[in-house]
């Protein structure tokens, strides 16, 4: 079956079907016949017959959702990806198995990761290619996994410290698995009851690393505390800033880097800015500010070959201003010089006012504009400010269209709505193993 262009095949182990699992498409041999129709469950009995028949792989194609910016010079190699996607397959058999989880098979994956990162010189980390794989845990955690490595490199881990990172990010979400599918693909309209269960996630991760697998624990403490906030308002325990520890909070930015970054079935991905964004505001309230600052500042570049807001696009600020990105002093800063041509009353200036981000402390970018018809609008309004094409004082005023659409609105969640995880149960009183919360961080570095 040729691919189009704008679809791309996915490929699985008849092995890790499962009776249930439903395709994005319909299933075909590699001889080409169709097995399965797509939006159907699988059957027992389909699963079987495949078995029977000797076929190892069948494959379905999907059209292409919105994906991470790609990279033309990738840092981990599509063979590593590949037996991660193995590997994870294989946990949540082990997982539904109540079997020992595969420890040889998960070393070598963060092994093999850790090695591309290590030679990464010039090259950017392809998360994209992630995205080929249909089921959001998996490359959720792989995506985790890489950057939590990168990020812990970048952080002078030494090789110790960069295997305990990458494996707990690899399973930081295995207590997932014990929570039902319902309840992990609606976090926007969770009833409170629903999100006290999702709550658990890390707990019931930490029960089963401790009990199928020999994982030490500091890699069980990854898994526990990755919805530790550093202000305290976390959970399971809601422990504050250092009690978390710097892996932990480490994988919990990967974390949600990725959350925000990744299309899921109630969100549409969003951009790196934004995500990079949160991260900023989140200095000091979710993250440790040494931490964020380090990720905002550093990482970028590693994450994309891309500018992450494009010159030429517009830009509505903290203030309320509106400019035009005009340009950076590396592509993928947060803070580019912008020309400011509508103020923070929505007037029209006379002479717009260039405002390098990077030396004003006091001005942010909160949005970017990207309806077309507003894009048109502002277009004109700056040519005719910028280029002067019309002369005299003449200054054009906004129509209500455009002002409403660059005021600064609250953004919608992408995760669980603020309210829910209010009105939440107080944390957990810690039933667990006390020495996992000493300073047991040493030697990583
Ligand atoms: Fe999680
Ligand atoms: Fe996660």
């Amino acid at each position: 079956m040729p691919e189009e262009k704008n679809e791309f095949k996915v490929e699985l182990f008849v092995k890790f079907l499962y009776p249930g699992i439903i395709l994005k498409g319909d299933a075909y041999t590699y001889s080409g016949d169709k097995v399965w129709d797509g939006g159907t469950p699988f059957t027992n009995e389909i699963i079987h017959d495949l078995k029977e028949q000797g076929v190892v792989k069948i494959f379905y194609t999907r059209s292409k959702v919105a994906q991470k910016p790609s990279a033309e010079n990738p840092m981990v190699s599509p063979q590593t990806i590949e037996k991660a996607v193995d590997i994870s397959h294989e946990i949540e058999h082990a997982v539904s198995s109540k079997s020992i989880i595969p420890e040889k098979g998960v070393n070598e994956v963060v092994d093999g990761f850790i090695n591309d990162v290590s030679s990464s010189e010039g090259t950017v980390l392809n998360l994209l290619e992630l995205k080929e794989y249909d089921d959001y845990t998996y490359t959720h955690s792989i995506n985790v996994c890489l950057i939590s490595i990168l990020f812990a490199k970048k952080m002078n881990y030494n090789e110790k410290g960069l295997k305990i990172i990458g494996v707990g990010a690899l399973l930081h979400d295995i207590g997932k698995q014990m929570i039902s599918k319902e309840i992990l693909n609606k976090p926007l309209n969770l009833t409170r009851d629903e999100f006290e269960i999702l709550k658990k996630h890390p707990i019931f991760g930490y029960e089963l690393i401790k009990s199928q697998s020999s994982y030490g624990t500091l890699i069980q403490k990854v898994v526990l505390l990755h919805h530790e906030k550093y202000v305290g308002k976390g959970y399971p325990f809601g422990l504050r800033g250092e009690q978390i520890g710097e892996v932990a909070q480490i994988v919990s930015m990967a974390d949600v880097f990725d959350a925000i970054t990744s299309e899921r079935v109630y969100k549409p991905a969003r951009p790196y800015w934004y995500a990079l964004s949160t991260i900023k505001k989140e200095s000091g309230i979710s993250f440790a500010p040494r931490l964020a600052r380090a990720f905002v500042d550093d990482m970028p570049k590693y994450l994309t070959e891309t500018e992450i807001f494009t010159k030429g696009g517009f830009v509505i600020l903290n203030t309320g201003e509106v400019g035009e990105v005009i340009d950076y002093r590396f592509p993928q800063s947060l803070k580019p010089v912008v020309n400011v041509f509508i103020n923070s009353k929505k007037e029209v200036v006379r002479y717009p006012i260039p405002i390098n981000l990077e030396f004003d402390d006091s001005r942010n970018i909160e949005n970017v504009v990207t309806d077309e018809r507003i894009l048109q609008r502002l277009n004109e309004i700056k040519d005719k400010i910028l280029l002067k094409k019309e002369k005299a004082q003449y200054v054009p005023e906004l129509e209500p269209e455009v002002i409403a659409a660059t005021e600064i609105k609250p953004e919608e969640p992408v995760e669980i709505p603020a309210a829910i995880i209010e009105s939440a149960q107080k944390p957990e009183q810690a039933q667990i193993d006390k020495d996992l919360f000493i300073d047991n961080e040493t030697d990583l570095k």
